[in-house]
């Protein structure tokens, strides 16, 4: 469960101040897909990456499973980051030299997570994603929708509560953004809460529930139906 209370982030100060997010109250629920949509400039990617602690919340709280994620340091807030969530961004974010078996493998070493069963997590992270044949290609040999694909692996290799994505499609083409939004609908059917920020409607109604953002605050937040 991610539960958001008045959060607002605040760049500049005095003249210069802008709410890119702007007392956002907003509660999500296990096992919810949800899709961010809004114009350029929003604030998606700023409301993705406070709930993701890659920014830090100006005022209000995020609570993630009960925990509230402004007062997590060090140790704590390496092991959120590891283990609660997956991100996956538009610009995929791979380590170019290493392998797709190295690059996948990253967050279980950080973990503290060594040997034979990282081997077989690995094996079927990339058998979802459908990349057993590249395991051994290094990460800047492949094309983007498989790219794509290595990025998604490696944000569920830890088995997160929450997936964050982050337009995973903006760089791809139709045939690879189906691939990518498949993957997001198998990961979704099989119980995991996705956050997907998407600029694509179709997309965008693939997701259980539509949030819109307008200048930093929810305009709008549609249930659908799911047709699949
Ligand atoms: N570090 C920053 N300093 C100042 N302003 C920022 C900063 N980061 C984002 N902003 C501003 O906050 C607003 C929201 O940005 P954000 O990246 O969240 O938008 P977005 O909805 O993701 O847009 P896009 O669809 O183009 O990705 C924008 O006006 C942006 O210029
Ligand atoms: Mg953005």
């Amino acid at each position: 469960m991610i539960n958001l209370r008045g959060v607002t982030k605040i760049y500049g100060s005095g003249q210069t101040e802008f709410r890119a997010v702007d007392d956002i109250t907003l509660d999500i629920s296990d096992g919810e897909f949800v899709a961010i949509v809004g114009k350029s400039g929003s604030g998606k990617s700023t409301l993705l990456n406070l709930i993701g602690t890659l920014d830090s919340i100006s005022v209000g709280s995020i609570t993630v499973d009960g925990e509230e994620i402004g007062s997590l340091k060090g140790k704590e807030l390496a092991r959120f980051r590891n283990q609660k969530i997956g991100f996956v961004f538009q610009n995929f974010y791979l380590e170019p030299e290493y392998t797709v078996r190295e690059c996948v493998e990253i967050p279980l070493i950080l973990a503290g997570s060594f040997g034979k069963e990282n081997t077989e997590k690995v094996d079927k992270a990339l058998k979802l994603v459908d990349l057993s044949d590249k395991m051994k290609s290094k990460t800047k040999t492949l094309s983007g929708g498989e790219q794509q694909r290595v990025a998604i692996a490696r944000a569920i290799i830890n088995d997160p509560h929450f997936i964050l994505a982050d337009e995973p499609c903006g760089n791809l083409d139709g045939k690879n953004s189906e691939n990518i939004m498949n993957i997001f609908k198998n990961l979704h059917a099989q119980g995991r809460t996705i956050l997907m920020v998407t600029h694509d409607e179709q997309d965008a109604h693939m997701a259980q529930r539509i949030v819109t953002l307008a200048d930093g605050r929810v305009i709008s937040d549609e249930k659908n139906t799911l047709f699949y």
